[in-house]
């Protein structure tokens, strides 16, 4: 089959998209061309998995104690390198660092813009060759321009995104972004090494009949949970038949999944962990932002995701997204 080269790359996307935005400076557009180079290049190395030794866990542990592996360290140092050089963030916080790294170089102060960021999500699944992903926010700075960034520009509300996205390395590698003109999907295409336009305008389906939560873990959910997850293997869903349950044990692909089919996502407290084990800040809230943007929904059980003022970098949430109606249900059980 031929590649149709009249489609848009992610660039030549942002600058038709930049034709309607009066004022804008195009600084978000660099950064996102930063993004999605960075995901280039971990995807190059993603692709090599078990032909070269980059397989396997460092040997380390990362702030919240879960064993780093060296496509985490890897994907995490060419997101800061990129992004360092790119000149449009002046800073970032990052799933794999203690605390936020600002690019204290006159030109990055000068951006209005910082970055969180999972670099590698899914990492238990990449050496089984299960799609294992990157999530990004992307803020508007609270500090001012021209100084050193500051924590407060990283703990602010997921509602203040400006923008947000994901890749997915998997059967094909594709970026997701979302602001508040719509949610647009760019799938790699390797010929010409770019990202290029292939889900336009993505709206997640207002139903689904597809659960996604880790079932093993059924008796440690609250009541509520099981009586829901309960619901889904009756009937649920617009053919008033049971849904089907799909989990892979990576945020970036069951979401993915949920954005384009529909359906709901549910990754609740347990009697040990009581805030569940999603981060808030660079996983829970830019799909919450994303799926919005999509028309569907994300709570934290009771409240919007993206109403939580967040009090720490690395803070857990127990989420819960997807299909609007699907998640109206979830809310009323
Ligand atoms: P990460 O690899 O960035 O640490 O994230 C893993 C997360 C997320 O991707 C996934 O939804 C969840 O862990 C799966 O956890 P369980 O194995 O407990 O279901
Ligand atoms: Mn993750
Ligand atoms: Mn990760």
């Amino acid at each position: 089959m031929m590649i149709n080269r009249n489609i848009l790359t992610l660039e030549e996307f942002r600058k038709q998209e930049l034709r309607f935005l009066s004022h804008a400076t195009g600084e978000l557009s660099n950064l996102l061309r930063d993004i999605a180079l960075a995901a280039k290049r971990v995807n190059v190395e993603v692709n090599k998995a078990g032909l070269e030794d980059i397989l396997g866990d460092t040997g380390k542990t990362n702030v919240q104690g879960e064993g780093v592996q060296r496509l985490d360290e890897y994907a995490n140092a060419e997101f800061m390198a990129v992004l360092r050089r790119g000149i449009s963030c002046a800073g970032i916080a990052s799933e794999e660092l203690d605390d936020f790294i600002c690019f204290d170089e006159e030109l990055c102060n000068q951006s209005k813009y910082v970055v969180v960021l999972d670099p590698l999500d899914g990492s238990s699944n990449i050496d089984v060759n299960i799609s294992i992903g990157t999530i990004f926010g992307i803020y508007r700075r609270k500090s001012q321009k021209g100084i050193p960034c500051s924590k407060e520009d990283f703990l602010q509300k997921g509602e203040n995104l400006v923008a947000a996205g994901y890749i997915i390395y998997g059967s094909s590698t594709m970026l997701v972004y979302a602001t508040r003109r719509g949610v647009n999907g760019f799938t790699l295409d390797p010929s010409i090494g770019e990202f290029t336009i292939s889900h336009p305008d993505i709206k997640c389906p207002k139903n689904g009949n597809v659960y996604s939560v880790n079932q093993g873990n059924y008796y440690n959910y609250d009541h509520g949970v099981k009586k829901f997850i309960d619901s889904c293997q009756k009937k649920s869903g617009s053919d008033s038949s049971a849904c089907s349950l799909r989990y892979t044990g990576t945020m970036v692909a069951d979401m993915h999944r949920t954005l384009l089919k529909g359906g709901i996502f549910l990754y609740p407290a347990t009697a040990d962990h009581t805030k569940g084990k999603l981060r808030l800040v660079y996983e829970c809230n830019p799909f919450a932002f994303i799926l919005e943007m999509a028309g569907g929904k994300a709570t934290e059980g009771e409240n919007n995701i993206l109403c939580i003022q967040p009090e720490s970098l690395h803070q857990r949430t127990p989420f819960f997204a997807g299909s609007y109606q699907m998640m109206k249900s979830f809310l009323s059980d």
